[in-house]
């Protein structure tokens, strides 16, 4: 009976979500707003538990603690651990993957459905919430669809993309029962250095802004209050600045203002918080000698209550015990968890010991925390729970085959063709030159090229996957993907489309097993024998799958074996199609000189192969831009909206005082088959105050002759500002298409204070004088005529 009607409201549901729809549109934003029914339901719950389940809700423990070990096959839990922390320390929830690799659904279900089911009958009826690091699609799911890292997915400037790849994620992780995922990252990806570049949308606050919001809505769905059966609830990570530790080492320390930390690093999350989200991971670093974690100031009075938010904060793995046992403001473990609960956060990513709630209950006891913080903490898990409808057992009561037949569309075909075509816009094409003594640039490629496909990433799912690929570190990913389904390397898939009578393969430079950043030479003469007997060589370099601080590194460059395989490469003459696959922008200017194009897929995962070979062949047309600045040098390290002292010619005088940026490709840069002309950029008004929204155009023509999608981006630079302003910041974009001949009017609108920066005394202001906007080469000037200081922290 229970199954039937999941089925049916399914059903409504799936149709109400256009899950058959290959472009979907991106969702307007929702704010929470408070839901009598919701707050009814969580004041019930709370009035009926005690201190130690209110104390059990505020816990994370991982799954690990509760496995049987002693299974070595298949994944069972341990009966008495498993009682000891559902049932005597009332843990409220538990994370990661059984036995660290993905699971089907059928496990998954299993197991959620029987932790559910004990914790309604051991915490007076509290639900539990598992909570997984489902990260480019439900990753850590057997036979789920795999997408492009979200730093491909930034590259696309396609709103439409992070909010689908959300919304499947979510359908296929609430086909397991899962229903929390700590997802989307919006650190600010600005340090290239950082071994999770990659997880993030890159480095400007406006791309992040946008593509966070739709990755919010795309895994919540409209109404944050209700989420259905096919969503999820969020968890916006990491809060906040992660991605600018000074040495680029994960979890280190970074030294931003406070000024800067409003103006930039902040928006993502508020942007986030505003479209719904409902939960939140901090930061596991420390920023100007204070860990996140104990910061008072940004998690409850920047969070909470400046935004008013009533989401809930988790901590990450283990940094509640970090503040004592490796930042060291705190003496013991029990000092630790005052100072984070009192900062703000309501649970805690213990993950392995329930000595947590027993050090908490000293400290209530002990009045070093109070009830009403206590409280205020298990509101918001509880309401997190509500919301997700935890509470009814129709979102959790079912079989495994009830599951399956109730979503239909689990790693189906229509998915995969889907990711396929979302892989292509995640593509950029960085360089294409044209050959020498011809007219015709070098791709696309064409029909009957004979190539050689060579280097350690040509067959390396691994590679093309990145980490949070079935297992943490995604080392797996070769021998695992080709079990769970039929994906072709870049290597398969170029002699799918080319013919294998026209495709040689010789790795030149394999990856090492023991070391993500190590490889060795393995045939590179064979590899240039290879590429006197063809047309053009494809080059699949890069790097092999890390995550988090197994991912750090001392040196930016591409590795030597890999360079060398290149130069040695280019001795024949033969032009290069130099593909990059890697998680942030290793150092290749030897290299690039060399190659005739360069195409960087990014982290493209399982359907890259298809996606590359339909690029290189035409068959589909590049659109994707950087979404960071390329270095060129490893000690020069920039972002676009660097200070204009940063980059200017010889001042006048005697002395060389200059300062010269090089980089390798600059942010927004990637180019397509087609050409687009941009002409008549206006603007509806050329002065203006604060309070003013402002509509530009601009008409963008396809003069070439292929049909060609082009993200149209408006950059604005404050001309003279009482802070030395950023030489741009990305306002607004959109993404179209065009056919061949076709031309549109591209409408972008801002508010007039999106043009404010924080001054000094950490307060937003807009200044009188002159904006200079450029938006494809076109440039206009229009004037504030007004200065404007704000009170709110918030504008
Ligand atoms: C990572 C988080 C992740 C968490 C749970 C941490 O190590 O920093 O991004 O969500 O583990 O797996």
């Amino acid at each position: 009976m229970t199954h039937k009607l999941l089925t049916n409201s399914l059903a409504l549901a799936l149709a109400a979500l256009c899950l058959d729809s290959c472009t979907p549109k991106a969702s307007t934003s929702p704010a929470i707003a408070k839901d009598k029914d919701v707050e009814a339901q969580v004041d019930k719950l709370l009035s009926k538990m005690s201190l130690d389940e209110k104390i059990g809700q505020m816990c994370e423990i991982t799954i690990d603690v509760i496995t049987d070990m002693s299974v070595a096959d298949s994944f069972a839990l341990n009966e008495e651990a498993l009682s000891n922390v559902i049932e005597k320390y009332k843990v409220g929830s538990i994370l990661n993957v059984p036995k660290g690799v993905a699971q089907t659904p059928a496990v998954w279900s299993k197991l959620i459905r029987r932790l559910n089911q004990m914790s309604a009958d051991a915490q007076s009826g509290v639900a539990q919430i598992y909570g997984v690091d489902q990260i480019h699609g439900a990753s850590y799911t057997w036979g789920a669809t795999l997408y492009p890292q979200e730093i491909g997915q930034a590259a696309s400037f396609n709103r439409a993309i992070p909010f689908r790849v959300s919304e499947v994620a979510a359908y296929e992780s609430r086909a397991c029962l899962i229903p929390w995922v700590y997802s989307p990252v919006m650190d600010l990806g600005r340090n290239p250095l950082w071994s999770r570049m990659w997880e993030s949308y890159g480095e400007d606050v406006y791309l992040n802004v946008e593509m966070a919001r739709q990755a919010v809505l795309g895994y919540q769905g409209d109404d944050p209050n209700h989420i259905d059966g096919q969503h999820v609830a969020a968890c916006i990570k990491h809060f906040m600045a992660y991605g600018v530790a000074r040495t680029g080492k994960d979890r280190t320390p970074s030294s931003i203002t406070r000024r800067e930390l409003r103006e930039k690093f902040f928006q993502p999350f508020r942007a986030a918080i505003e479209a719904g989200a409902l939960s939140l991971m901090v930061n596991s670093g420390v920023n100007d000698g204070m860990p996140f974690h104990a910061n008072a100031e940004l998690l409850t009075t920047w969070l909470k209550d400046e935004l008013n938010w009533d989401g809930m904060i988790v901590t990450d793995w283990a940094d509640i015990n970090n503040l004592c046992t490796r930042d060291h403001i705190a003496a013991t473990k029990k000092d630790a968890i005052e100072l984070a609960i009192n900062a703000g956060i309501d649970m805690s990513m213990v993950p392995y010991e329930v000595e947590f709630c027993d050090l908490l209950r000293e400290l209530v006891d002990e009045g070093r925390v109070k009830m009403s913080r206590i409280d205020d903490a298990v509101r918001r898990v509880l309401r997190l729970k509500v919301r997700l409808g935890l509470h009814d057992k129709k979102t959790w009561d079912f079989e495994p085959a009830q599951l399956a037949a109730a979503f239909p569309k689990f790693g189906s075909m229509e998915f995969a063709d889907e990711a396929t075509k979302i892989a292509e816009e995640c593509i950029a094409l960085l360089k294409n030159d044209t050959l020498a003594g011809k007219t015709e640039k070098v791709l696309p490629l064409k029909e009957g090229t004979r190539l050689l496909v060579c280097g350690p990433n040509a067959n390396n799912l691994r590679g093309q996957n990145g980490g949070w690929s079935y297992t943490w570190q995604g080392e797996r990913t070769n021998s695992l993907a080709p079990q769970m389904g039929d994906y072709p390397t870049f290597e398969d898939a170029l002699t799918l489309r080319f013919g294998p009578a026209n495709v040689r393969y010789v790795e030149g430079v394999r990856w090492s097993d023991d070391n993500f950043d190590r490889d060795e030479a393995t045939d590179i003469s064979a590899a240039v024998a290879a590429a006197r007997q063809v047309d053009v060589v494809i080059a699949c370099l890069g790097e092999n799958s890390y995550c988090e601080t197994v991912g750090n590194i001392d040196d930016l460059s591409l590795s030597p074996n890999q360079l060398q395989l290149v130069k040695a490469l280019a001795t024949t003459g033969k032009p290069i199609v130099l593909v990059l696959a890697e998680g942030r922008p290793r150092i290749i200017k030897d290299i690039e000189p060399l190659c005739a194009a360069v195409v960087h897929t990014f982290l493209p995962s399982n359907y890259g192969g298809p996606a590359l070979a339909r690029l290189l062949a035409g068959d589909a047309n590049f659109s994707a831009r950087m979404p960071y600045t390329y270095p060129k040098h490893p000690a020069a390290l920039v972002t676009y909206d660097f200070k204009p002292c940063e980059n200017m010619g010889q001042m006048a005088g005697n002395y060389n005082y200059d300062a010269v940026m090089d980089v390798q490709w600059p942010f927004g840069h990637g180019l397509s088959y087609t050409t687009f002309e941009y002409a008549n950029l206006q603007v509806d008004k050329s002065e203006f105050t604060a309070k003013d929204s402002l509509v530009f155009s601009v008409d963008v023509k396809n003069t070439g002759d292929r049909v060609g999608k082009e993200a149209v981006l408006l950059f604005a630079r404050d001309v003279v500002a009482t802070l030395t302003p950023d030489n741009a910041r990305l306002r607004a974009f959109d993404k179209i298409e065009l056919k061949p001949g076709e031309q549109k009017t591209v409408r972008l609108a801002i508010a007039a204070k999106d043009l404010a920066f924080v001054g000094s005394d950490v307060r937003w202001r807009l200044e009188e004088g002159e904006f200079l906007m450029s938006c494809g080469g076109q440039n206009l000037t229009i004037k504030c005529t007004e200065t404007k200081v704000w009170d709110e922290p918030n504008i």
